[in-house]
C-alpha cells in the first residue's frame, strides 16, 4: 500500500460559487483508494497566470479550465501542459479552438443528426487588408441575401459561426430583419439557420465525463427560472437520443465538460448548440441540479487521476464516419453504434464500477453538505454577489426553496 498525491488545478474566471463547492467537497472526500489498494490524496489549487518556461513541469495532474476560451495566456498554457506533460484536461484545448460551433454542425450533420439547415454567409465587412480587397474583388461572387434566406425559409436565426452566450444571435422573421441583422454583423462571420418552430421541449443537457443531466430549459424566462425542475418530460426513446447526442458530440471532440442544446419536436431531436467550453454551472442557474453537477465533477475528476486515465489529444473521427457512411443502418441503429464508441471513449462501464467500489459515499457526502450551514453560507454569498441588494432576500428565499426541494426529493440518500 502506497500513498499517491494529486493536485487538481482550477483555472477560473469570475465565478466563485462552484469552485468553493468543489474545493469543499474534495476536502471532505478525503483519500480515495484504487483497485490495487493504494491510497490517493487529492488537493485542489487555483491556477495563477504568470510567465512560464515551455520546459517547466507543472505540479497538476488535472486541470478544470473555465478561462482559456477567452484568453490567450491560459489557453497556450493549457496547450503546453497537454502537449508536454500529460496533464488531464476535461476539454481538449485543441479541438475547442479549431472546432467551433460551425465545425460541430458539420460533424454532426455528417453523422446524420437532425441539425437544422444552415448556410454560412460571407462577411458583411471583410477584414481591412489590401491583399484581401484584391482577392475579394477577383474571386468573391456577388450573392443575393434574400435568395439565400428564401431557400431556408422564414423564420430563421442569424448567429455567429463560432458564437456563445447568445451574443449576436437574432431571430429573423422577414427581409427587413435580415438586412438589418446582416448590416449589423459587420466583421463577424454569420450563419443563417432554419428555425425549429413550435418545439415541444428545449432540452439542455450538461455532461461531465460519462454523466449527463438532461434539463428542461425555458430560454424565454429570466436566468434564475430557465432550468425547470421537472422529471420525465421526455419519452424513454427521446431521452436516450438526447443523452446519446450529447455524449457523442463530446466523445467525438474530446470534450468532457460541455452542455448541449437540443430542440425536441414530436419525436424529432434537433441539436442546435453543443460547443460550450465553459458551460453554465452557476448555483443561481442550476439550483436544484447544482448538487448533481458538483458530485459529477468530483467523481469524474477523481476517477481520471486515481485510475491514471490518459488524456486523448487525438480524435477518431474515421470510426464515426465509417458508421455514418453505412447504408444498411437506420438513424436509430447509427445512434446506437455512435453511443457504443462514446461509451468506450468515456470508459462508461469501468467508471460505473469505480464509482460503486470507491466513491459510493459521494452522494451521501454531498447530501450532508447541502444540508449544512456551510452550504447555506455559500448560497447567501453567491446571491449577494449576483443580485442587487434589494433583491437579496427574495433570491435567498427562492434558491433555498429549490435546494429544499432537492433535499426532500432525496430521502433515500440519508444514511
Ligand atoms: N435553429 C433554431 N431554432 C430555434 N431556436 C433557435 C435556433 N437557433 C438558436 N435558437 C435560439 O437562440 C438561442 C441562442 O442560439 P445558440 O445557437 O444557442 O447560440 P449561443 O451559442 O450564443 O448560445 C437558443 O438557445 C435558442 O433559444
Ligand atoms: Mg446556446
Amino acid at each position: 500500500m502506497s500513498d499517491v498525491e494529486h493536485l487538481i488545478g482550477l483555472l477560473l474566471g469570475t465565478e466563485d460559487d462552484w469552485p468553493r463547492a468543489f474545493e469543499t467537497l474534495l476536502r471532505r472526500l478525503g483519500p480515495v483508494s484504487d483497485d490495487a489498494g493504494d491510497s490517493h490524496a487529492l488537493r485542489s489549487v487555483r491556477v495563477t497566470i504568470e510567465p512560464f518556461n515551455l520546459r517547466y513541469q507543472p505540479r497538476h495532474s488535472l486541470v478544470i479550465d473555465r478561462l482559456a476560451y477567452w484568453y490567450y495566456v491560459p489557453r497556450e498554457w493549457l496547450k503546453k501542459v497537454a502537449m508536454m506533460d500529460d496533464v488531464y484536461l476535461l476539454n481538449s484545448p485543441f479541438t475547442f479552438q479549431s472546432m467551433e460551433k460551425h465545425t460541430a454542425y458539420c460533424a454532426m450533420m455528417r453523422l446524420g443528426l437532425k441539425v437544422p439547415d444552415t448556410v454560412l454567409v460571407p462577411y458583411k465587412h471583410p477584414v481591412d487588408n489590401a491583399r484581401w480587397a484584391y482577392t475579394a474583388k477577383r474571386y468573391n461572387q456577388p450573392f443575393d441575401l434574400d435568395e439565400v434566406a428564401g431557400t431556408l425559409g422564414y423564420p430563421l436565426y442569424m448567429k455567429p459561426f463560432d458564437g456563445g452566450a447568445w451574443v449576436g444571435v437574432s431571430k429573423i422573421r422577414n427581409s427587413d430583419d435580415l438586412h438589418r441583422a446582416y448590416d449589423a454583423s459587420g466583421e463577424r462571420l454569420m450563419h443563417l439557420q432554419q428555425s425549429v418552430e413550435g418545439y415541444d421541449v428545449f432540452a439542455r443537457s450538461l455532461s461531465i465525463g460519462p454523466e449527463t443531466m438532461v434539463m428542461k430549459f425555458r430560454p424565454e424566462l429570466p436566468m434564475h427560472e430557465r432550468y425547470a425542475v421537472q422529471h420525465d418530460f421526455l419519452s424513454a426513446d427521446t431521452g436516450f437520443e438526447v443523452v446519446t447526442i450529447s455524449r457523442v458530440v463530446n466523445a467525438f471532440f474530446r470534450w468532457e465538460f460541455n452542455s448541449c442544446e437540443t430542440l425536441v419536436r414530436g419525436t424529432d431531436v434537433c441539436p442546435i448548440d453543443y460547443a460550450n467550453a465553459c458551460p453554465d454551472v452557476a448555483l443561481t442557474s442550476l439550483h436544484y441540479y447544482f448538487p448533481w453537477a458538483m458530485a459529477a465533477l468530483l467523481r469524474w475528476s477523481v476517477y481520471c487521476v486515481v485510475t491514471g486515465r490518459k488524456p486523448r489529444l487525438d480524435t477518431d473521427t474515421r470510426r464515426y464516419f465509417d458508421i455514418a457512411d453505412r447504408t444498411d443502418l437506420s438513424y436509430t441503429d447509427k445512434l446506437h453504434e455512435y453511443r457504443r464508441l462514446a461509451d468506450e471513449y468515456f470508459e462508461a462501464d469501468r467508471y460505473a464500477e469505480f464509482c460503486e467500489r470507491h466513491l459510493g459515499h459521494v452522494d451521501d457526502m454531498v447530501y450532508d453538505w447541502v444540508r449544512s450551514p456551510d452550504f447555506d453560507t455559500l448560497l447567501r454569498d453567491t446571491v449577494r454577489a449576483t443580485y442587487p441588494p434589494h433583491e437579496h432576500d427574495r433570491f435567498i428565499a427562492h434558491f433555498r426553496g429549490l435546494i429544499d426541494l432537492w433535499i426532500n426529493d432525496r430521502p433515500a440518500a440519508v444514511t
